[in-house]
């Protein structure tokens, strides 16, 4: 379990590199890249508190799953539209199989509502880890190329 949210965590270090979004001249996939950007961000918050990076603060943990939960319900908007951009890494599949795409952007909401509210010690984090990341991983393998 703790492999799969390292990875993730691994993930955010390298992309937070490309969050510059200086390319990106479509307004609507900026603002869904921007989304993700955030979630991105607040999964990071808890994953370093999760290997002791930082302190752990139950308060500061709980307010970064109910971002994410923020926007993972904000999602199926903000990708209900085909828009495209040369630096978008959306694959088309998004909108040949929207019922699915939304039900996995749920699934990370109600996932990031219920983490906001259980998350008490240091020790909820792992596992949170591993289930947020489960949720996005679930999403990127078939809907971010
Ligand atoms: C329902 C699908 C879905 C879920 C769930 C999801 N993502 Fe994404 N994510 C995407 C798609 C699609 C893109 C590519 C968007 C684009 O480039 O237009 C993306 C892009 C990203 C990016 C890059 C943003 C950028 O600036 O280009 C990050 C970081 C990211 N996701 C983090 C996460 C994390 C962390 C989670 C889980 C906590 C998560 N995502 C859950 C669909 C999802």
């Amino acid at each position: 379990m703790k492999k799969i949210w390292t990875i993730v965590l691994a993930f955010l270090v390298l992309t937070s590199v490309a969050w510059a979004h200086s390319g990106v001249k479509n307004a609507s996939v900026k603002a869904r890249m921007d989304a993700m950007g955030e979630i991105g961000l607040n999964t990071k918050i808890i994953g370093r508190m999760a290997k002791g990076q930082e302190a752990f603060d139950a308060s500061l943990a709980r307010a970064a799953a109910a971002a994410i939960a923020d926007y993972a319900m904000q999602t199926p908007k903000l990708f209900q539209v085909n828009e495209t951009d040369p630096k978008s890494e959306a694959l088309p599949a998004i909108w040949e199989s929207y019922d699915d795409f939304v039900s996995k952007s749920d699934a990370l909401g109600q996932l990031a509502i219920e983490l906001s509210s259980s998350i008490q010690a240091i020790d909820d984090l792992g596992p949170a880890m591993a289930r947020l990341g489960g949720a996005c991983k679930a999403c990127h393998t078939q809907y971010r190329r």
